[in-house]
C-alpha cells in the first residue's frame, strides 16, 4: 500500500520510521516532511492545508492511506474533504473529521463536551467581546493564579497564567478587545487553576473500539531546571514514573471511557488519535485539554514501544474493527 503522511515534525519522522517497518507498505510519501523523513520516504513540498494539492498527489501516486500529523488540516476538515470527493472517498484517512476536531479547535467546545459527559476538568466560564465587563467581574470573584485561554488555535501560545488581578484584566482586554491572538481570542475561556503534574495520554480509536497507547510526559519550559516560557515540548519520556496501575484505572474509567462514549452520543465519528492532556491533582486525573492528533515530541517515545505493525493498526481503524487486534506494548523499552 502507498501511504502519505502529512506534516513535518519529529512526530511525522517517527510515524515514517514505524510505518516503514511494515511489510504492507509499498511507497511512503511525506508532505512536506523534513530532513529525517527524507531518509525514509519521499518528501513532497506542499502546504498541509492545500487540500487540492494533496488530492493531486494522492491520485498521481495511487495513495490508499493518508495519516494526518498536525491539527491544522484536521480542524480545517481534510477528512471531510476526502469523504466528499468521489475520487478520494475510498482513501483511508487517519485523523478525525472536522466536527470532532473542534475538540482541539475550540477550547470552549471541549469544555462543554467535558461538562456534558461528566469528565473531570477545571471549572470555567467563557466570554466574548460583548461580555468583557462580565469577564472583569468574574475575575474579581476567583482566586489567583488566573488561567486565560484563547478559544481557538494559537500554536500553543494562547494560554496565559497570571498571578496579578490587574494584569489578568489587562490581558483579558487585549485578548477580547484588541485581538491579541487574532480571531482565536474572540472567545476567552477563564478557568480554575489546577495544581499538579501533567502527562499525555494517547488513545487510538475507530469510533467504536479503542486502544490506550503508552502514557508519556513532555517537558515544555525552555529554561534549565524547568524554568521559563512554555515551548511546544522539547523532550519526552515513556513510561511515566508517577503513573501507577491505580491511577491508570482512574484515567480509564473517569476519562477515556466517557470520552469515547461521549463521541458516540454526540454523533462525532472519530477515526484516529485522541491526545488527552492530563494533570494529576493529588491522586486524581483531570483533563487540561483535548488534541485530535499525536503529540510532538511524545510520539518519539510512544510509537517505539508499540510492537504491532502500525499499518495493520491503521487498517483496522479505517475498517472499524480495531477490536480484532491486540495491542502489544514493550514494557521496558
Ligand atoms: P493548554 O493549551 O490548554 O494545554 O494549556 C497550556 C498549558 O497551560 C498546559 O500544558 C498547562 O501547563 C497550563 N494550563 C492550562 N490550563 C490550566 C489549568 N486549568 N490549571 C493549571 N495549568 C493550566
Ligand atoms: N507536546 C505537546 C503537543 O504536541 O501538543
Amino acid at each position: 500500500m502507498n501511504i502519505l503522511i502529512i506534516g513535518s515534525g519529529g512526530r511525522e519522522h517517527t510515524l515514517a520510521w514505524k510505518l516503514k517497518q511494515s511489510p504492507k507498505l509499498n511507497k511512503l510519501f511525506i508532505a512536506p516532511g523534513n530532513a529525517g523523513t527524507a531518509d525514509i520516504g519521499t518528501n513532497i513540498p506542499l502546504d498541509v492545508n492545500d487540500f487540492n494539492a494533496i488530492k493531486e498527489l494522492v491520485l498521481k501516486e495511487g495513495i490508499k492511506m493518508v495519516v494526518v500529523g498536525p491539527e491544522d488540516p484536521l480542524v480545517k476538515g481534510i477528512h471531510d474533504f476526502f469523504l466528499e470527493d468521489a475520487l478520494l472517498k475510498e482513501v483511508s484517512v487517519i485523523g478525525p473529521r472536522k466536527m470532532a476536531s473542534t475538540l482541539e479547535g475550540s477550547k470552549e467546545y471541549a469544555k462543554k463536551f467535558m461538562i456534558k459527559h461528566n469528565i473531570p476538568t477545571a471549572s470555567y466560564k467563557s466570554f466574548t467581546a460583548n461580555q468583557f465587563e462580565e469577564g472583569l467581574q468574574f475575575l474579581e470573584t476567583i482566586n489567583p493564579p488566573y488561567v486565560l485561554k484563547a478559544d481557538g488555535l494559537a500554536a500553543g501560545k494562547g494560554v496565559l497564567i497570571i498571578q496579578n488581578l490587574e494584569e489578568a484584566k489587562k490581558e483579558l482586554q487585549e485578548m477580547l478587545l484588541s485581538a491579541k491572538f487574532g480571531s482565536a481570542s474572540s472567545v476567552v475561556v477563564i478557568e480554575e487553576f489546577l495544581s499538579g503534574i501533567e502527562l499525555s495520554c494517547f488513545v487510538l480509536t475507530d469510533g467504536e473500539n479503542y486502544k490506550v497507547l503508552p502514557m508519556a510526559k513532555d517537558y515544555k519550559r525552555i529554561g534549565e531546571g524547568d524554568t521559563g516560557l512554555n515551548t511546544g515540548g522539547m523532550g519526552a519520556i515513556s513510561p511515566v514514573p508517577f503513573v501507577s496501575e491505580e491511577f491508570l484505572e482512574k484515567v480509564q474509567e473517569r476519562i477515556i471511557e466517557p470520552t469515547i462514549d461521549g463521541l458516540k452520543t454526540d454523533q462525532l465519528p472519530y477515526k484516529g488519535f485522541i491526545f488527552i492532556g492530563l494533570i494529576k491533582v493529588g491522586d486524581d486525573p483531570f483533563v487540561i485539554e483535548y488534541n485530535v492528533r499525536l503529540g510532538d515530541p511524545e510520539t518519539e517515545v510512544v510509537l517505539p514501544r508499540i510492537k504491532n505493525d502500525l499499518v495493520e493498526l491503521f487498517e483496522a481503524v479505517a475498517k472499524g474493527n480495531l477490536d480484532s487486534l491486540d495491542l502489544q506494548i514493550d514494557k521496558i523499552c
